[in-house]
Order: structure tokens, then C-alpha cells, then sequence
């Protein structure tokens, strides 16, 4: 009796889940098995050979996908972004981090049967950086993977240990054992910047006064930028961000230096992003009033990240620039879903 060999993606019917099963699907290969704790909307399921409705943190239900599937390579996307997780720090902690555990586990337990490695990717961010003050923020640039590890965010704090979690069991898991791990995981993540969607609007991100203030624009709303206008912090289009992930799987073991990679595309100010949105869409009515505790966490994030690494090992390339991101991809696309012709 085989079990069916397929790709599982944790957080399905999130952001980054809508845009990456659009992808798997187009470039073919294993079947999709997606999971997420809400039900998935219709056009993410039709792409999807398998799809459960459940939570990551049931043992019983993972154990049943370990009976049912084959599963060679896992996207775990599913976690509680930083301003949600501010509210429920210790649901954040659970999910974000017992539930990288429990699918690191999965993982594991899956190479054991089937005797390859599984290719684990997934998604750190910008948010593991904490930067004391504005005046360290301005001087240091673009920020370096290993420089100014101290999250202040519950968030921050999970993703960051999620990453060295991930190095030790790709690298180091049961050392002391007489028996080697024969195959294991082969853990990748990368570092995102605040991401915008043209089909999508985030939920429980510090970062989402970018996409909010674009999609209010484009459906002729009032936005009230939470953030001050001399902002900055680095973002990069959705499909860019879809892409280095792939890329990053797809990246012979040989080349990468590193477990972990920043990635970024631009870094505008909220300022400068409001121009360009006025700009797109000239009713837009932007105005900016900053709450504090959450500008204090975007202000501990870095205004840049640098992506080197990724660019020389794997051949990190976002195609859209700032400009090419508005004019070639959000102001099209957003202007067909919400006044479609
Ligand atoms: N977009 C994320 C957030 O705002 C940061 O990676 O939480």
C-alpha cells in the first residue's frame, strides 16, 4: 500500500499560501497537500490534490498525514504575524514555535520512511531584527544577517528561534546517537520584508500599512497610515517573494553558505509610498496618524536589509523595483479586482 508522495503547505489560505500554490501548481511535479486551520477558498483548493482543514497543533491529525502521504518537501508558512501575536504572546509562542516543532518532527519521522531528505523552507522576517533606537537605525543601513539578533516582538523572538531550530535539525539533531540521521531535513528559510500582494490584504502584520494604504486607495477609501511618514523599512512584491522561496528550494545544497538568507526588493518610506499611491490612484486620501507602540516596533526593524548572500548563492534577482511593482504589477491587477470590467 503507497502512501501519496506530495509537497505539504502549512498556512494554505494565507498570503504567501494563495500565491505559492499558484506557482506549484503551474510548475507541476508532486502533488499539493495543503493544510490550514481555516477552510480554503475555492480557487486555492482547485489547485490542491489534498486539503485539510485542521490545526498544526494537533498531534493526531499529523500523525494521520504521516499514515496517508509520502511527503518529500514542506512550505511552512502557517504562524501568527507580529502585531497578532503582541496580542496573544503565549498562543503566538505555541503556534509559531510548537507548531515549527511539531512539522520539524513531521518532517523528520517523513525521511525515515522514504529515505531522502526533506526539503523544509521557511519563512523567517525582518521582524528577528531589533534595533535599540532611530539614530542605531539610520547608521547601520543595510543590516547583515547575523547583526542586531534581539527581537522585541513575540513574534520576532519565535521566528528567530524557529531558525536555529531548524539548523539544529538539519545539522545537528539527536548528536549524540550511535546511529547518524540517514537522510533528515534539510532546512532553508529566508528572511522576508514586509510583502505586497495585489489579490491579497495581510492580517496581524506591522508591515501591512503598505498594502492597506494601496488597497484602500484602489477602493476609494479613507487610510490612516499608522506609521509616520519618515517610516522605512524594506518590502518586496508578492510574486518576487513567491519566487526567491522556489528558487531558494530549488538551489543545490552545495551552493548555500548560509541556513538562513535576508531577501528584500526596495525600501521606500511610508511617505514615499503614499506619493506613489496618490500618484496611481488620484482620489487616494492618505493621511498619517502613528500609534505609537506599533511604530515602535516597525522602528526596530531594519530601514534595509542586505541580501548579498542570497544574490551570490543562489541568484537571488527580484524583478520588480518600486516603480515596476506599482505600474506593472499592484495598480493593474488591484484595478481589475475591485472594478472588474
Ligand atoms: N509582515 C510581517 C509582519 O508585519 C513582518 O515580516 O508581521
Amino acid at each position: 500500500m503507497r502512501r501519496k508522495p506530495v509537497v505539504l503547505v502549512t498556512g494554505a489560505s494565507g498570503e504567501m499560501g494563495h500565491g505559492l500554490i499558484e506557482r506549484l501548481g503551474e510548475r507541476g511535479g508532486l502533488d499539493i497537500l495543503a493544510l490550514d486551520i481555516r477552510e480554503l477558498p475555492p480557487e486555492v483548493k482547485a489547485r490542491c490534490a489534498h486539503t485539510i482543514t485542521g490545526d498544526i497543533l494537533d498531534q493526531f491529525l499529523l500523525g494521520r498525514l504521516v499514515s496517508e502521504f509520502e511527503i518529500h518537501a514542506v512550505f511552512h508558512l502557517a504562524a501568527l504575524l507580529s502585531t497578532r501575536s503582541e496580542f496573544t504572546p503565549e498562543t503566538a509562542h505555541q503556534v509559531n514555535v510548537g507548531g515549527t516543532l511539531n512539522l520539524l518532527k513531521l518532517a523528520i519521522e517523513q525521511s525515515r520512511w522514504h529515505g531522502q531528505r526533506v526539503k523544509f523552507m521557511f519563512p523567517s522576517t525582518i521582524a528577528i531584527y531589533g534595533i535599540p533606537d532611530r539614530a542605531t537605525k539610520e547608521a547601520a543601513g543595510r543590516v547583515r544577517e547575523d547583526a542586531f539578533l534581539t527581537p522585541s516582538t513575540m513574534y520576532g523572538c519565535n521566528k528567530l528561534y524557529c531558525e536555529s531550530l531548524g539548523r539544529y535539525f538539519s545539522r545537528h539533531y539527536r548528536q549524540l546517537a550511535v546511529e547518524k540521521e540517514r537522510a533528515g531535513v534539510d532546512f532553508r528559510a529566508l528572511r522576508f520584508p514586509g510583502l505586497i500582494s495585489a489579490f491579497t490584504v495581510p492580517s496581524g502584520g506591522t508591515s501591512d500599512y503598505a498594502p492597506e494604504m494601496i488597497h484602500a486607495a484602489a477602493q476609494d477609501q479613507p487610510y490612516a497610515c499608522f506609521v509616520r511618514e519618515d517610516t522605512r523599512i524594506p518590502f518586496m512584491a508578492m510574486p518576487d517573494g513567491i519566487d526567491a522561496l522556489l528558487k531558494l528550494m530549488d538551489a543545490p545544497a552545495e551552493a548555500l553558505t548560509r541556513v538562513v538568507y535576508n531577501c528584500g526588493a526596495f525600501a521606500p518610506s511610508a511617505g514615499e509610498l503614499a506619493a506613489l499611491t496618490r500618484e496611481a490612484f488620484p482620489g487616494a486620501r492618505i493621511t498619517f496618524e502613528p500609534d505609537l507602540k506599533r511604530q515602535g516596533i516597525v522602528d526596530s526593524w531594519p530601514a534595509d536589509v542586505d541580501d548579498a548572500a542570497a544574490r551570490r548563492d543562489w541568484g537571488f534577482a527580484p524583478a520588480y523595483d518600486l516603480e515596476l511593482t506599482f505600474h506593472e504589477y499592484l495598480v493593474p491587477n488591484i484595478r481589475r479586482r475591485y472594478k472588474p470590467a
